[in-house]
């Protein structure tokens, strides 16, 4: 046991055997430095972040050991310390075996009783796992910020081009001559569809994407795959796979996890601009991450990406490409898409070397095998007949549907809101079908869907979404949802299976 009164009073503490033991036992790094920038005392830690013992710093200046940027970085600190003042600040500090770390720093004046600065002690904590998280939490805070931005551009986006392609449809119809056709109408068609597209893309980023999850064997869905992929991938870039044995089928949309993929693979192609291998491997987790997710990881021998852009390439539009080559919204759907899907993403790059993307797909639940594919119904001609109820607070929207379910054979009413639409369902038993829209002032289309759903259990009831889906367990989230705008042959297909 130490006497520390015993020692204090006899002015021991600067006993540097004592100090060393004490100091030796903590997690930061403790220094002292005389006028002279002389260091005069080190603990393990302090000297170890160094490559040094604490008896080889003893006696040096801080100019011969510490490295340049470090040290002139710290200069203006080192100098306000020795006029006196209390100083702490962060930096970088590049540790002898190569680690980046990031240090907090507290340089304290020892100040004699005659006002004289004697040296000072310099205490350093290792801060770097604090920084990282904090980054972390920065960039998952900006990108649910600008998924929220994305979802709420993509959702008033969608209602506009419903209304553009309802009036555009009947339109097309009427114009028979070839000309107009070609040089008016064809290309505002191709703009919507490119409308469309974007939104879907921002949806994706919002992780709002309406998805259609499914056990998936991972195995066949990247074989499959590729052996489309080969055909488009420049003969410069060989493919190959390695696949682990016994692999649970995955849960996730099937379609999306193909853009995810080819996504994937494009970056990589265009980061070996003189060639190079891609190895897309599918494996278990290790040990340590915890069951229940796949791990697929693919490689590429490019070059690499840059530490200071990696928090920043899975941002939507942020791309390294020439103008026209990249839209930057690759990466920024495939992280929506993992995310929305429960899974994990994560990458390893070193510049000059190759870059690797770890995607960590959740399991499938127990017991659960792929579903039969649906028969294709789109060569089948759809129509039906029976009384639909549309409501949409759009009136344009609510007419150009109305009027399709009419020409489909339908008889249509329509509600212009949830509180209008529950007294015509009540009342109207022949009523067969129930379109609504999801988001409207008042009662949502959930809210409408339940309160039919409860009176009137055998009502086919089909919804509709510019952007929101439902993520609760609710009931009204096992309905079949539309995202819109919609071909109408999807909403005659979901009231017939409905
Ligand atoms: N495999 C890769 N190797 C090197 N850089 C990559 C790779 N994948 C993505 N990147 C970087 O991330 C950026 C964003 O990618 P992405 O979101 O797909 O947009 P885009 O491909 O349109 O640029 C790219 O511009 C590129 O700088
Ligand atoms: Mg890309």
């Amino acid at each position: 046991m130490i006497d520390f009164k015993l020692y204090a009073e006899q002015g021991a503490w600067r006993d540097e055997r004592l100090l060393k033991v004490i100091t030796d036992k903590l997690p930061i790094g403790l220094a002292y430095v005389d006028p002279d920038k002389i260091y005069r005392f080190a603990n393990s830690r302090f000297a170890a972040a160094y490559g040094l013992s604490p008896g080889a710093i003893v006696g040096m200046h801080a100019d011969d050991f510490i490295c340049t940027d470090t040290m002139e970085l710290g200069d203006p600190f080192f100098e306000a310390a020795f006029k006196g003042t209390a100083v702490d600040y962060v930096h970088p500090v590049r540790h002898q075996d190569g680690r980046q770390m990031v240090v907090r720093t507290f340089l304290r004046p020892e100040i004699s009783s005659s006002g004289d600065v004697l040296g000072f002690f310099v205490c350093s904590f290792n801060v770097t796992r604090e920084k990282e998280a904090e980054a972390r939490l920065l960039q998952a805070q900006k990108m649910d910020a600008v998924g929220q931005l994305a979802s709420g551009i993509a959702h008033d986006f969608n209602n506009l081009l419903a209304v553009v392609i309802g009036n555009m449809a009947p339109l097309r119809e009427k114009i028979s001559d070839p000309a107009l056709l070609a040089e008016y109408v064809d290309p505002t068609f191709h703009a919507i569809e490119q409308g469309v597209q974007l939104t879907q893309q921002l949806l994706a980023v919002a992780r709002r994407q309406p998805l259609h999850p499914e056990p998936v064997d991972a195995v066949e869905c990247v074989t499959s795959f590729l052996r489309l992929l080969r055909r488009t991938m420049r003969t410069d870039i060989s493919v190959t796979t390695r696949f682990g044995l016994h692999l649970p089928a995955i849960y996730l949309d099937r379609a999306q996890f193909e853009v995810a993929l080819l996504n994937l693979c494009l970056n990589a192609r265009d980061a070996m601009p003189e060639g190079g291998e891609i190895v897309i491997a599918l494996a278990h987790p290790s040990p340590e991450m915890g069951p229940g997710f796949v791990r697929l990881t693919l490689s590429d021998t490019g070059h690499g990406i840059p530490a200071e852009i990696r928090n920043q390439i899975f941002e939507p539009f942020f791309t390294t490409k020439a103008s026209g080559k990249g839209t930057g919204l690759g990466l920024s759907m495939i992280w929506g898409f993992v995310k929305q899907s429960a899974g994990r993403i994560d990458l390893e790059s070193e510049v000059g070397v190759g870059t690797t993307f770890l995607l960590d797909l959740p399991v499938a639940p127990h017991g659960e095998t792929r579903p039969e594919a649906a028969p294709d119904e789109a060569s089948r001609r759809l129509h039906g007949q029976g009384l639909v109820l549309v409501v949409d607070d759009n009136h344009t929207i609510r007419r150009h549907i109305g009027r399709d379910l009419e020409l489909a054979g339908y008889t249509v009413i329509e509600a212009e809101s949830g509180e209008e639409a529950v007294p015509l369902v009540e009342a109207l038993d022949e009523l067969c079908v129930l379109v609504s829209d999801v988001a409207m002032p008042g009662m949502s289309g959930y809210d409408l869907a339940e309160t039919a759903m409860n009176g009137r259990p055998d009502l086919r009831i089909i919804l509709m979404t510019a952007g929101e889906v439902c993520d609760t367990g609710r009931p009204a989230c096992r309905l079949p949802i539309l995202r819109k705008p919609f071909p109408i042959g999807d909403l005659l297909k979901k009231i017939e299976s409905a």
